[in-house]
């Protein structure tokens, strides 16, 4: 195990955009300690896995990625395992990977250096404390050190879920809904922006259950909060993820007809399409509640882009069960999905249930079920093509000239013209794949 302290890290972040986040904080938290990023191809003296426990077998994943992370001199670096797998397996890891000196959950982070400096003097050391002071008061502000920001960055607003749908982790692993305090979220999100960001997506496992004192000293829900960052100038562009159908107020609702900056966009999980299987999962929200939802936000933004999860084989599920999820999936044509064969958590309720599926019969299911999501991801971009709309550029393509971005519903486009980084192009939608659309520049048109 190397004594010495680490001159190099890599951080490597698995599974949803909060850990992305949780993986750039680290990072910045990582350069205030002189800790460089090792360059690309290049072995690093520290590395953080950052890990996510939500599905499959994550765990399993962990275990031979550290036995992966061997250098090229035979010497093994400074292994830190982060994020979900690290608060729900903590000490199963330290036990069974020697290689790995330190084990930090997604609340402890912010105190990777002083673990860093025990861990160089030989120590191995556990932090999965859900503790009273936030993280965030503790770690580096956005930006510091002239780090710049992508186009879109993700900006964590709230954290944690008291829902307990019953085959979940993330009450777990993440703790109880914490909403981080309104006057921090809009400086982040001011140094975002200063620091190049054109589009903020605000993250958390219950997004739209934020709620925050703003600056006139008001109780205000997400749609408050997303007014006032819609005032920063530079900003253009601002979406939230992920949602419950029971906390879509009104207010949130109707904020999708009013502020111009928040985007098209409408992630919003219904996991099943049956009453039955939904309160077996307690969710909380029955179809028809869920559809309303649905009915009420396209009665303000017609234009909305859909998306959500799904569960398949849920203990219990019935192919009749299944159908309805079909159903629903038929009803709402979304725009684009994710989808999931239902995994046992350890640790959850659902885990022990009665009637777990067999796994040829989850295969079937998600395979239909995926079916009829390409369908109507393909539909839906079909269904744009001819319309003229502003692209947030993100990067270069493949191609002489091609760039790549996102339309305001998030589809992927790209485009070949005069174009940078960061800058908004107008472009009609000329033609639709299942999972991007070509554009056409207006400027081009115009010549
Ligand atoms: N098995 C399968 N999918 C799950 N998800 C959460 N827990 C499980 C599980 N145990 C899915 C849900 C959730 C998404 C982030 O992951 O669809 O919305
Ligand atoms: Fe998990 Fe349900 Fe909470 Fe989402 S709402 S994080 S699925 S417990």
């Amino acid at each position: 195990m190397p004594t010495t302290t680490p001159r190099t890290y890599r951080v490597k972040s698995f599974g949803c955009q909060m850990n992305v986040y949780d993986g750039d904080r680290m990072a910045e938290l990582l350069a205030e300690q002189g800790i460089a990023p090792a360059p690309e191809g290049e072995d690093a003296d520290l590395v953080v896995l950052n890990t996510c426990h939500i599905r499959e077998k994550a765990a399993e994943k962990v275990y031979s990625d550290i036995g992966r992370l061997r250098r090229g001199d035979g010497s093994s670096p400074l292994i830190a395992v982060a994020g979900c797998v690290a608060q729900a397996e903590g000490e199963e890891i330290m036990r069974r990977a020697p290689a790995v000196s330190m084990v930090v959950g997604p609340q402890a982070y912010h105190r990777l250096p002083a673990m860093i400096r025990e861990a160089g003097e030989g120590r191995r050391v556990t932090d999965t404390d859900m503790p009273a002071e936030t993280k965030f008061d503790a770690l580096p502000a956005r930006g510091k050190g002239g780090r710049r920001s992508g186009p879109t960055a993700f900006l964590t607003v709230q954290e944690g879920c008291d829902k307990f749908c019953t085959y979940c982790v993330v009450p777990y692993t993440r703790g109880a809904e914490v909403s981080r305090p309104y006057a921090a979220l809009v400086d982040e999100a001011q140094r975002l922006v200063e620091s190049g960001a054109r589009e903020i997506s605000l993250l958390g496992q219950n997004v739209n259950a934020w709620t925050g004192e703003n600056a006139k000293g008001q109780t205000v829900g997400l749609e408050g909060l997303m007014r006032d960052l819609a005032a920063i100038p530079d900003l253009a562009r601002i979406r939230y993820t992920t949602s419950h159908p029971n906390d879509m107020t009104q207010g949130l609702i109707d904020a999708h007809g009013e502020i111009a900056k928040l985007m098209p966009f409408l992630h919003l999980p219904v996991q099943a399409g049956n009453d039955r299987v939904l309160k077996a999962m307690n969710r909380s929200h029955t179809v028809e509640s869920y559809l309303a939802v649905l009915d009420r936000v396209r009665a303000v933004r017609p234009d909305i882009a859909l998306s959500g999860d799904f569960i398949v084989g849920f203990p219990g599920e019935t192919d009749a069960e299944f159908e309805d999820t079909l159903r629903v999936v038929d009803a709402v044509g979304y725009a684009q999905c994710f989808s999931f064969k239902y995994s046992p958590r350890p640790g959850t309720p659902a885990a022990t249930m009665d009637a777990q599926v067999p796994m040829a019969v989850m295969d079937d299911r998600l395979q239909r079920l995926q079916a009829a999501l390409n369908r109507d991801q393909l539909a839906f971009n079909a269904a744009s093509v001819g319309r003229t709309c502003e692209v947030l550029v993100e990067r270069r393509g493949k191609l002489p000239g091609q760039w790549l971005g996102k339309s305001p519903w998030l589809q992927s486009v790209h485009f070949i013209g005069e174009a940078q980084i960061g800058q908004i192009v107008t472009v009609e939608l000329t033609s639709a794949g299942g999972n991007s659309l070509a554009a056409t520049p207006l400027a081009m048109l115009a010549a």
